[in-house]
Order: C-alpha cells, then sequence, then structure tokens
C-alpha cells in the first residue's frame, strides 16, 4: 500500500473583489505553488473562473495535509471546501507540480459552475470531486494538445 493521496478542494476566488488583477495573483499563485510543490513532492492541477477556483494536490499524505493547511488560509479565496480526500493508486499530474488549465473556456467554467456542490451530503461531495477530477484531467489535456499543436 503506498502512500498517495489526493485532495480535491474547491472554493470561492475573492481576488477580483479584492480589487486585484486576477491573471497577475493566478500567475503568482501558480508560481509558489510549483516552487513549492516542487520540494514537497506533491503534484497536481489548477482550475479558475472569475468565480471559482478547483483544485487537486497529490502526494505523500503528510505534504498533501501540509500545503492545504497552508492553501485553506490564504485570503484570495474563501468557503474552502474538500470534496474528497482518498488514497489514489497513481498520480493523475505526474509530470506537474502545478498544472494550469490557463484561462478558463466557456465549457470548463460551465462545467465548474455545475459540479459546485450546492449541498453539502458526503456522497455529493465525492461525486463532485470525482467531476473536478476528471475535468481537470481533460482540460489540461486539451491545453497540452494546444501548446505543442
Ligand atoms: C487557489 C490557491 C491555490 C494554491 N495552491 C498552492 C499549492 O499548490 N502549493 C503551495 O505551496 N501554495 C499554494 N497556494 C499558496 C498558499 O496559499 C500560500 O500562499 C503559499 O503556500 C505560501 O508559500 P510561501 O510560504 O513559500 O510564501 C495556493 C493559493 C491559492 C489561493
Amino acid at each position: 500500500m503506498t502512500d498517495l493521496y489526493q485532495l480535491v478542494y474547491c472554493s470561492r476566488n475573492t481576488i477580483s473583489e479584492q480589487g486585484d488583477n486576477l491573471a497577475e495573483a493566478v500567475s503568482a499563485i501558480l508560481a509558489t505553488a510549483r516552487h513549492n510543490n516542487r520540494q514537497a513532492g506533491v503534484t497536481g492541477a489548477l482550475l479558475f473562473t472569475r468565480s471559482w477556483f478547483a483544485q487537486v494536490l497529490e502526494g505523500p499524505r503528510d505534504a498533501v495535509e501540509a500545503t492545504f493547511e497552508r492553501i485553506q488560509s490564504d485570503m484570495r479565496h474563501g468557503d474552502v471546501t474538500v470534496l474528497s480526500f482518498l488514497a489514489a493508486e497513481q498520480r493523475s499530474f505526474p509530470n506537474w507540480s502545478m498544472a494550469f488549465a490557463g484561462e478558463p473556456t466557456e465549457a470548463a467554467t460551465q462545467a465548474l459552475d455545475h459540479l459546485v456542490p450546492r449541498s453539502s451530503g458526503v456522497e455529493t461531495l465525492t461525486a463532485a470531486g470525482h467531476g473536478v477530477l476528471r475535468l481537470l484531467e481533460r482540460v489540461t489535456r486539451d491545453e497540452d494538445t494546444r501548446v505543442s499543436a
């Protein structure tokens, strides 16, 4: 049994409310995330819309928990909701200290708006976590294709 865990959460993006430039703020978050995650053995993916963040963090349990503790208290977002935290067989984003879905496409925005849970039952959250993971896998793969095309 390997010590590999995958945490999926979503949160309300409060950057624009605070009057900051969204693109610049997200790019700063990404730079910090990549630097820290590389050192901690954490990989994952981040998606944002004007209203939401969704992120997958994966790695050794302690490293994922320590990273999430810091993220959770970050003032650039609020209503941080863990959708799922599960042992995983393998990483979904093995080559990314933090994959980034770029400017959210209309389709991804709609999908995320739809996935953010409106209720808090464990099953609803886990299903939403699964949906966010699949969405991020798909969107980051599309980005790869676009970049290398
Ligand atoms: C949506 C969001 C995602 C973040 N993702 C990460 C991450 O994956 N890894 C990380 O170390 N910090 C991440 N951060 C930043 C942390 O909240 C925190 O600012 C940072 O870890 C502090 O790092 P430092 O002590 O090296 O400055 C994220 C912040 C936000 C708002």
